[in-house]
C-alpha cells in the first residue's frame, strides 16, 4: 500500500458490474466483454486499485460471481484480501444495495463506481475523496453538457433547457457512509444513480470535475473508443498481422489429429488438448493479430473444458473472441514441418475444415527439413502460422 492509503484507510469502493449490457449487445454481460486481453471489469478494477482505499466490493451477475472473483484477484495483485464479490439485482439500485450490505463496519466513506466507466483516471477518484474528506456528505463528478438539450414529449419539443444549468453525471460518486446507508434504507423510488437517491433523501450533493475518460461504455461505438484509447483497438482502415508457432512431440494416446483432421494409422501427438499443432499455431497467430494475448490466456489449463478438444472448437471460439474485440479474419496461412503424415493428399480436406471453422480462407502448406532438427528426426511436428485480421465494418 502507498502512504496515501495509510492516511485514508476508511474508504470502500462498490463497483457495480451486474448489468447485462443490452445496448452494447456484445453477446456477454457488459463487464465481461474484453477491452484487450482483459475484460472491462479488470480494466475498471485496475483503475480502482490505483486509488487509496480499504475495501473493494464487486457486484456481479449471479451466475458470474466466480468469474468476477478471478478477474478481481487478477486486478488486485497483492491486495486480494481487500476484495469481495456479491451477486447483483435486477436494477442498478438493487445491485448497489447488495454491495452496500458487504461494506465493512469501520468504513467511513463509500464510493460507488460503474464498471462500465472502465477508463476513469485516478484523478477523479482523488477529487471525490478530497471533497468527502473536506466534509461533503455526497460528491458527484460531472462534465459540462456540450449538446443543447431539449425536453420532449414523444416527437414534440416541449422546452429548451438552459445548457449552463446542466451537467452530465459520472462515477465514482462518493458518500459519507451513514448518508448512503440511510438513503438506501429509506429509498422508495428507483433512481439511475446514487446521487439522485441521496438527494431525494434530502442531502446536499456537491460536484467535482469529472473527466472525458470516465465516459460510460454503453454502445458499440463507446467500446470502439475505449479500445482505441488503450491502444489495442483496430486502427481505422488498417489490417493487422500476427504470427503463431506450435510444436508437439509424437507419443500421445489414441489417433493423430492434425490440421483439423483425424489420421487413422499415423502416430499420435501428445498435448493438453489433441496436440494439433496446426490449429494451435493458427489460434496464436489470430490472437496476436488482434492483440488478445495468446492461446494460454484463453485456453490454458484453467479452462479444463478444452482438454481433448479438436481444432474446430478452438478455432470457432477464437473467431468469437476476435468478433467481440471488433475484428474479422482476413486469411490465415499455416505451414507444417513434419516427416509424417504426408499432408499433400489431404491438403484440400484440411483447408476446408479449418476454413469452415474460422469463416475465412486458411491455406495449408507442408515441408520436410532434409532430415535436420527434431522434425527431421521424426520426433514431432512443428507448425507456423501467419494471420491477417481487419477491423469489423
Ligand atoms: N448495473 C448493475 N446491475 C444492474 C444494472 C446495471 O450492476 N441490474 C451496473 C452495470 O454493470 C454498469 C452500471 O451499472 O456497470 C451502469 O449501467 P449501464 O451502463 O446501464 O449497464 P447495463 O445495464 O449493463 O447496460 P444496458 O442498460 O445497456 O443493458
Ligand atoms: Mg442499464
Amino acid at each position: 500500500m502507498t502512504s496515501a492509503a495509510v492516511a485514508v484507510p476508511h474508504i470502500a469502493v462498490i463497483v457495480v458490474a451486474a448489468g447485462s449490457g443490452t445496448r452494447l449487445g456484445a453477446g456477454a454481460p457488459k463487464a465481461f466483454v474484453g477491452l484487450d486481453a482483459r475484460p472491462m471489469l479488470q480494466v475498471a478494477l485496475e483503475g480502482v486499485f490505483a486509488a487509496p482505499l480499504a475495501q473493494v466490493i464487486v457486484v456481479a451477475p449471479g451466475d458470474l460471481v466466480g468469474d468476477a472473483l478471478t478477474t478481481a484477484h487478477a486486478a488486485a495483485g497483492e491486495r486480494t484480501e481487500l476484495v469481495s464479490v456479491v451477486a447483483g439485482g435486477a436494477t442498478r439500485q438493487e445491485s448497489v444495495a447488495a454491495g452496500l450490505h458487504a461494506v465493512w463496519p469501520d468504513v467511513r466513506f463509500v464510493l460507488v463506481h460503474d464498471a462500465a466507466r472502465a477508463l476513469t483516471p485516478a484523478s477523479v477518484f482523488a477529487r471525490v475523496i478530497g471533497a468527502l474528506e473536506a466534509g461533503a456528505p455526497a460528491v458527484l463528478p460531472v462534465l459540462p453538457v456540450v449538446d443543447t438539450v431539449k425536453r420532449v414529449a414523444g416527437e414534440r419539443v416541449v422546452a429548451a433547457l438552459e445548457r449552463s444549468e446542466l451537467a452530465a453525471a459520472q462515477t465514482p460518486q462518493g458518500f459519507a457512509r451513514a448518508v448512503l446507508d440511510g438513503a438506501y434504507a429509506s429509498a422508495s423510488d428507483d433512481h439511475t444513480d446514487d446521487a439522485a437517491l441521496v438527494q431525494a433523501a434530502g442531502h446536499d450533493v456537491v460536484t467535482v470535475a469529472g473527466d472525458d475518460l470516465a465516459f460510460k461504455i454503453t454502445t458499440p461505438a463507446d467500446l470502439a473508443r475505449a479500445r482505441a484509447v488503450i491502444g489495442r483497438g483496430p486502427r481505422p482502415g488498417l489490417p493487422r498481422v500476427g504470427v503463431g508457432t506450435d510444436v508437439h512431440a509424437f507419443g500421445g494416446a489414441g489417433s493423430l489429429w492434425l490440421a483439423g483432421l483425424e489420421w487413422p494409422g499415423e502416430t499420435p501427438l501428445s498435448g493438453h488438448s489433441d496436440g494439433d499443432a496446426v490449429a494451435h499455431a493458427i489460434v496464436d497467430a489470430l490472437l496476436a493479430a488482434a492483440g488478445l494475448g495468446d492461446i494460454g490466456t484463453h485456453f490454458g489449463t484453467a479452462q479444463p473444458e478444452y482438454a481433448g478438444a479438436h481444432a474446430a472448437v478452438f478455432l470457432a471460439r477464437t473467431r468469437e473472441l476476435l468478433a467481440q474485440a471488433g475484428f474479422e479474419i482476413g486469411n490465415v496461412s499455416v505451414q507444417v514441418q513434419a516427416n509424417a503424415p504426408k499432408l499433400a493428399p489431404r491438403r484440400h480436406e484440411a483447408e476446408a475444415v479449418l476454413s469452415a471453422a474460422l469463416g475465412a480462407p486458411v491455406s495449408v502448406t507442408a515441408t520436410t527439413t532434409d532430415g535436420l532438427g527434431f522434425t527431421g528426426a521424426g520426433e514431432g511436428v512443428a507448425a507456423f502460422a501467419v494471420a491477417l485480421v481487419v477491423p469489423s465494418a
